[in-house]
């Protein structure tokens, strides 16, 4: 089952000069649900049309089954593509649109044929009937073949787009960011559905996403993208609980980010304490970037912590509260079920599962620290302006 289908080697895409995609090397296995994840402009349509065959990569060889498919057409590839603006035949009716890609003949492939002329094969219009119905049935859509597509909702509008697409029994369905358009409950509820339909089908899906919360609910496998390199490959929960480097860490989810040092296998200090680890394989002294989910820090009396801290601000989100946390003029976010207000001092207890360390990158420093966050809610209040510009100086006389 997971067998190789695809595989970019090398592959690099320059326009004008400028490099938007950098040596991509990636492999996708049969039957999976594979997703580019990144934000706007990071190389995931370039990457999708590489593979789709609409674009030629600058560098590098794209595969098929182990077969170098650089210079083959998209029309001759087992590939089907599905749009973030679908473009539907707004004067046909659901079964017509479905059945559009059916009726076009097509050049017979079977070995008979080979070396000769070519024969032009139409599909009967029975087995058409019999293919589009099945495919309406598989995307909830039985009993609409008749609606016209103006008659329809985005959600179902978008479903026989998938459906169109799968029609024609592609081996791969690439889908660049499909539910943009739809509202977040139309989102939430076509998630589902698409992750069903590829396992029912059991065919490869390559999805473009840059919403990460997507991404987590529906793939077997996530590529985190940025600056047309990928960050890090890897199963939902690997990316999750252990990014490879600060851009992962933030993008996925939220994250407190620090600076520490790798002292030995297993122990790492910030914020001049000892904490033990999961981690190990770093040189000693290593400098290094801590990360620390927001969810997993437990909060207890501050006599009872490993470190100490002041609450500057506290939001509601319906399970859990917001809590910022300032130690020392850096803020966390921590996220807990108990409220606890503003200025009060409490304690934290980290546990060697929750910390969680990366090597140094072009990414260290630039996220992970929720100060911005909490100074939104600072500016509008005087008193505890006051107290920011007291840490401030706190941080200059740092011991
Ligand atoms: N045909 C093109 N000509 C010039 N630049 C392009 C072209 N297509 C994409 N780009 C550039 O390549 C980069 C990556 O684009 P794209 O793959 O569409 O990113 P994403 O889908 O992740 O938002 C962007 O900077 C974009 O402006
Ligand atoms: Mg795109």
């Amino acid at each position: 089952m997971s067998k190789e289908l695809i595989r970019l080697v090398n592959c690099s895409m320059a326009f004008d000069d400028e490099l938007v995609l950098d040596n991509i090397n990636l492999y996708i296995n049969d039957s999976e649900f594979l997703t580019l994840l990144g934000p706007s402009g990071c190389g995931k349509t370039t990457t999708l049309r590489i593979i789709g065959g609409f674009t030629t990569p600058t560098a590098g060889e794209v595969l098929f089954d182990g077969v170098r498919i650089n210079d083959v057409p998209p029309h001759l590839r087992q590939v089907n593509t599905v749009f973030q603006r679908y473009a539907l035949f707004p004067h046909l009716n659901v079964f017509d649109n479905v059945a559009f890609g059916l009726r076009i003949p097509k050049a017979e492939e079977s070995g008979e044929t080979k070396g000769r002329k070519k024969k032009k094969v139409k599909i009967p219009e029975s087995e058409i009937k019999e293919r589009v119905m099945e495919m309406l049935e598989v995307v909830s859509l039985k009993g609409f073949e008749h609606r016209h597509i103006t008659e329809l909702s985005g959600g179902q509008q978008q479903r026989v787009a998938i459906a169109r697409a799968l029609v024609n029994r592609p081996k791969v369905l690439l889908l660049d960011e499909p539910l943009g358009a739809l509202d977040l409950r139309l989102r939430k509820d076509m998630q589902n559905e698409l992750k069903r339909i590829q396992q029912q089908m059991g065919i490869t899906f390559i999805y473009v996403t840059h919403d990460q919360e997507e991404a987590l609910a529906m793939s077997d496998t996530i590529v985190v993208m940025d600056q047309g390199k990928i960050q890090q490959i890897g199963r939902p929960e690997d990316i999750y609980n252990e990014p490879k480097n600060a851009f992962v860490a933030d993008f996925i989810g939220e994250s407190n980010i620090l600076d520490g040092i790798m002292h030995e296998d297993y122990v790492v200090e910030f914020f001049n304490r000892k904490f033990r680890c999961l981690d190990k394989g770093f040189a000693p002294m290593e400098p290094v970037d801590v990360v620390i989910r927001p969810e997993d820090i437990d909060i207890v009396p501050e006599d009872e912590g490993q470190l100490k801290g002041t609450v500057t601000a506290v939001t509601f989100k319906g399970v859990h509260y917001d809590t910022i946390v300032d130690f020392k003029g850096f803020k966390w976010l921590i996220q807990t079920t108990e409220f606890h207000p503003v200025g009060q001092t409490i304690g934290i207890v980290l546990n060697p599962d929750d910390i969680h360390i990366m090597h140094k990158s072009q990414y260290s420093g630039m996220f992970g620290d929720y100060s911005s966050y909490s100074e939104e809610y600072d500016e509008m209040d005087d008193v505890t302006l006051l107290d920011e510009e007291d840490d401030e100086e706190d941080r200059d006389h740092e011991e």
